[in-house]
Formats: structure tokens, sequence, C-alpha cells
């Protein structure tokens, strides 16, 4: 299939769309409502867009990605009107959720209504919607005039794509559309929540953190067991893609992590240890970590980092520059073939509890605490 590439020039050099721009989402929009795949930004990740009514839509998504089929797909939808006739009933808590963080990085699930083909929900009573807040997303959403069924855009297994050129790398020739938006805002998938209970439960850390889910909420938000920590067996996550081992770079990777906020400083310490203790064994061995850290190994070395292949996550203080970068990162480790990774933890409270999600499936759970 041959993959037409559509670049929002304008919008790019000047973060507003132009009418030029406005043509090239029409064409996509038609795409979609008519059943093909066309991937866009938004301003968590790409997705990979399909009609989200349309039984052959999910599962040419579903081939696209390469993804198991029981693994459900995300509605994206452009106005809360459009809500109504994709889901059975909304929840007093989704009601206080959507009017504070929609448009937004948050994902919420509902009962579905019998608008939505089971092929979208991978089998599921229930269904995932998102309204994004992204210019393009939302605007490609209203053309197409039908909720649109998006899994990040990304080959399965492979982090999530953050820009067109990663998504060109892994989706060209398996989809009709590539829309070019540029780089994703926040870098991270959105925070998914499960309304459908009595009690809020996290699936899925995001930018709309369990704190600020919390303050709206007035009541404690449940984690799901399988954002902290790896599942025993038997156990299944709700969200059922939490169970498949995502963002990881072929290289075994370790994350060293501080046990508590007054602990940073002894991630270097663990860090230049590993390193002396695997660089005789390996020939390439990556670094993943922030400006502070690189300071303190450095000051500590004997010649050991200027052998590591560094990689800086940005400043300790700024957790939202750390994600936009990650999956990145992550991506170039395949790329420069490192073939051991070791990756600087952060503290889990707000911003740091998603990093820390994908740090930890990165690293397969690879997880040292100090
Ligand atoms: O930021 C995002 O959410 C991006 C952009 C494109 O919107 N989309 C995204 O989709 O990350 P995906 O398919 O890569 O991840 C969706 C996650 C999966 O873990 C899936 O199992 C879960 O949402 N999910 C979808 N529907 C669900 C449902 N009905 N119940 C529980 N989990 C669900
Ligand atoms: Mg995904």
């Amino acid at each position: 299939m041959d993959t037409k590439i559509l670049v929002l020039e304008d919008y790019i050099s000047t973060g507003k769309l132009s009418e030029t721009d406005r043509e090239k989402l029409k064409e996509a929009a038609a795409v979609i409502k008519n059943g093909g795949l066309a991937a866009f930004p938004t301003e968590t990740v790409y997705g990979l867009g399909g009609n989200a009514l349309m039984k052959d839509a999910a599962k040419k998504i579903y081939a696209a990605k390469g993804r198991p089929s029981d693994n459900p797909l995300i509605v994206h939808i452009s106005d809360l009107k459009d809500l109504k006739g994709i889901v059975r009933d909304i929840p007093e808590a989704a009601g206080l959720l959507s009017e504070r963080f929609w448009p937004g990085p948050m994902t919420m699930i509902f009962n579905k209504s019998e608008a939505i083909p089971y092929e979208t929900t991978g089998g599921l009573d229930t269904v995932a919607v998102r309204f994004p807040s992204d210019p393009v997303a939302s605007l490609l959403i209203s053309y197409a005039k039908v909720p649109i069924a998006a899994p990040s855009a990304n080959l399965s297994g492979r982090p999530s794509t953050t820009s067109a050129e990663h998504c060109i790398e892994d989706l060209s020739g398996r989809v009709d559309m590539i829309v070019d938006g540029g780089s994703c805002r926040i870098g991270l998938e959105s925070t998914i929540i499960d309304v459908t209970g009595r009690e809020p439960v996290l699936l899925r850390p995001g930018a709309v953190t369990k704190e600020m889910l919390e303050s709206v909420l007035k009541m404690e938000v449940i984690e799901d067991a399988a954002i902290k920590g790896p599942l025993k067996g038997g156990i299944r996550p709700k969200a059922p893609g939490m169970k498949y081992r995502h963002y990881a770079p072929k290289a075994p990777m370790v994350l060293v992590a501080p046990k508590a906020a007054g602990h940073t400083a002894y991630v270097a310490d663990k860090i230049l240890e590993i390193l002396r203790e695997r660089q005789p064994e390996f020939k390439k061995i990556a670094v993943l970590c922030s400006e502070e850290c690189l300071k303190e190994l450095k000051e500590k070395a004997d010649g050991e980092t200027d052998r590591a292949d560094i990689r800086l996550t940005g400043s300790r203080s700024d957790t939202a520059g750390i994600a936009r970068g990650l999956f990145k990162h992550l991506r170039e480790f395949d790329e420069d073939k490192a073939d051991f990774i070791i990756a600087e933890g952060y503290p889990e409270d707000e911003l740091g509890l998603a990093v820390m999600n994908r740090l930890k499936k990165a690293a397969a759970w690879q997880l040292i605490y100090v």
C-alpha cells in the first residue's frame, strides 16, 4: 500500500492551521470516514485513526499495528455532544472529570452503546473515550463527522510515536495516510480512568495525574496493580493493553530509582557501580539520565562515562520535559545499537508516576531502588 504523507507545513511553522492545512485535514477525514486509515498527531502521541463505527476499520487497525485484536481501541470525539451516542450512561464522576479535563489528555471508560461495534472494543461491553485538545486532532475528528478509533500509531510492542518521522518509520506502507503535524506536546499516552464502578480506578497514568483526578472527585482514586509492578501470574490488568511488553528497546535495560525523594543523591553512585561492573561485558552501554545525575557521575567517574553513550532526559526538576522526550530516547537506543541500557528513575508522584510506569515497562521491571 502506498502511504500518502500530508505535511501541515503552515501549522508546523506558525502554530496556526492555514486554509491549505485544513484542506489536507479534510482529505484525511474523508479517508477515515470511508473506512481507510490515517495516522495523525494528538497532544499525547500520534494516533492511528479509523472510523470507530465500522467493524472493518477496527480490523484494519489491528492488522496495520500487528496488534492482538483483544486489545481495545480508544474512541476519539471532538464535541461533548458526541459522547451520548456512543455510551450507555454518563456516571456523575465522568461528568465532573469531563468538565475539568476535557478536551485534554484523559480517557474515560464507559459502558458502550450499540453504536460501537465489539471489534472496536476488543469484545468488551465498555468503551474508552477521549476528547483530545490538540487542534489538528480535534479538527480532523470534526471533519470526519464520526468518532475516530485510534490506538497509538506504532507497531505493536514498540514505543508510541511522538513525531511524524517515527510514525512513518513504523507505519509507512501499512496505512493510507499519515498527517505530519510536528512533535507531540506531552509525549506520553493519555491518563485512563475507569468510571464505571463505585470507585474510580486509574488504569494508566498520564499527564492528568492521580492527584489532579482526586482533587476534582474529592475521593481516593484506586491505582490498578499493573501500573507500579509486574502482575503476578493469573491476575489480569483492567486495561488489556497494560499486559503487553510495551515501549521496550531491544537491549536489556535496568532502572535505578530513588526509594524516597531524598534519595536521588544515591542514584548516580549506583549507576556508576553498574557501569563499572558491566563495561567489560558489553560493547555499548547507554545511560539515560538527567543533567544533575550526569554531573554527579562525572565527578565520581574515572573514564567510565566517556566510554558510555550518555543520553540526557533534561533537568530532574522538569518532569514534563522528561516525559516529552522519553519515547524518542527509547527508539534511539535501537538505532544506536546499544547492547545494555541503564536508566535513572524518578519519584513516582504527579507526572513522575506516568514517566516511571513507561520506564519500568521498558526495563521489563528490572528495577533497583536505592
Ligand atoms: O493518548 C492516547 O491515549 C493515545 C492517543 C492516540 O489518543 N492512544 C493510545 O491508545 O494510547 P492505545 O490503544 O495505544 O492504548 C489504549 C489503552 C490500552 O492499554 C487498552 O487496553 C486500554 O487503553 N483500553 C481501551 N479500551 C478499554 C476498555 N474498554 N477497558 C479498559 N481498557 C481499555
Ligand atoms: Mg499503544
